[in-house]
């Protein structure tokens, strides 16, 4: 099996080291627009491999298409990063212009790849990968959720000392200030989070989940690396082994939630087909109320890119 990753930036040369380490690919193609860059980053990477025990080749390559080509899974993570100040919304101008050529060019070499879309602002970049690809939805994904979920577990972990394995959650809306962590649907080894951890500390638990990626970018001066590329990932490994895993991914809706013509994130059990479905759960009115208004976040940066005519 062939996976390519397009960026070979922070975030997608750590995406192609932890799929290379996975060790369930042949090959995972890394390509930027950037001179020798990724073909400097898998030769790096691939000089682990004897140490660290692993076949999978990694491969990079100079905006040259022809080496993804019947890629089973592609990773969009080209695009820039948020500065300090910066908002992910603040990006869509010129990461549209890029995710549409990379999409325009990755499916014309490999018109059965899956895609995964991880540049920002997420919800939308997702949205015009798929008005590039000219795909199904189920075969059009954004990585959100399980990075979201993973900094709410892992801030949940460090409040109760507890290892972050133990914690299950679910997080849905858009990759943004306005996501919605579920309290109700947060469980410790299948205890009630709110059973262990206080309202007040569990509200300003959410409220840095919410402004996790936000409050990285202040400490490093760029967007974080090592548990996005770690997820998108994870979504690439779940869809190449037919796992039938669920995450929260950004996923296109028609209907669910009473939502449609939205990529955002919601629930989904991902397989060898990309998302196999879509999971209702009964939310309560205060939780319809968030999403509600995490999808009109969206919808409003949605409008933006079709304003925009590129796509
Ligand atoms: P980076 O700047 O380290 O890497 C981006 C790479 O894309 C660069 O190497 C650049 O040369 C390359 N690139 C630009 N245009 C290209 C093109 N047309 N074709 C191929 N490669 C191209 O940025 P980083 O930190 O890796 O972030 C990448 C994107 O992912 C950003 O938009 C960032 O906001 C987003 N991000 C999304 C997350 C999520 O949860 N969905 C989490 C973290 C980052
Ligand atoms: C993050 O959440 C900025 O989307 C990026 O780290």
């Amino acid at each position: 099996m062939k996976i390519s990753v397009i960026g070979a930036g922070n975030v997608g040369a750590t995406c192609a080291n932890v799929l290379a380490h996975s060790n369930f690919a042949q090959e995972v193609v890394l390509l930027d627009i950037k001179e020798g860059f990724s073909e400097g980053k898998s030769l790096d990477m691939f000089q682990t491999a004897a140490i660290n025990s692993y076949s999978t080749r990694t491969i990079g390559v100079t905006n040259d298409y022809t080496a993804t080509a019947g890629s089973a899974i592609t990773i969009i993570t080209s695009g820039v990063p948020r500065k300090p100040g910066m908002s992910r919304d603040d990006l869509i101008g010129i990461n549209s212009k890029i995710v549409k050529s990379v999409t325009e060019n990755v499916v014309k070499h490999s018109p059965d790849t899956i895609i995964i879309v991880v540049a920002n602002p997420l919800d939308v970049m997702t949205y015009c990968a798929y008005l590039a690809s000219g795909f199904d939805s189920n075969k059009v994904m954004g990585m959100a959720g399980i990075l979201d979920t993973a900094r709410y577990r892992a801030f949940l972990a460090m409040e109760l000392g507890i290892s972050p394995r133990d914690i299950q959650a679910v997080l849905m809306g858009g990759h943004g200030d306005t996501m919605v962590p579920l309290p109700r649907y947060t469980t410790v080894a299948g205890i009630p989070v709110t059973e262990l951890v206080g309202e007040e500390r569990l509200n300003a638990i959410i409220q840095r989940t919410k402004k996790g990626g936000g409050e990285l970018v202040k400490l490093i001066g760029t967007s974080a690396w090592y548990a996005p590329g770690a997820a998108a990932a994870q979504m690439a490994e779940t869809i190449a082994k037919d796992e039938k895993r669920i995450f929260p991914c950004c996923t296109w809706l028609t209907g669910q939630y009473g939502l449609s013509d939205i990529y955002l994130g919601v629930p989904v059990l991902l397989g060898k087909n990309g998302i196999e479905k879509i999971l209702e759960l009964d939310l309560n009115e205060k939780e319809m109320a968030d999403l509600n208004h995490s999808a009109t976040a969206v919808r409003g940066v949605m409008k933006v890119l079709d304003d925009m005519n590129i796509v």
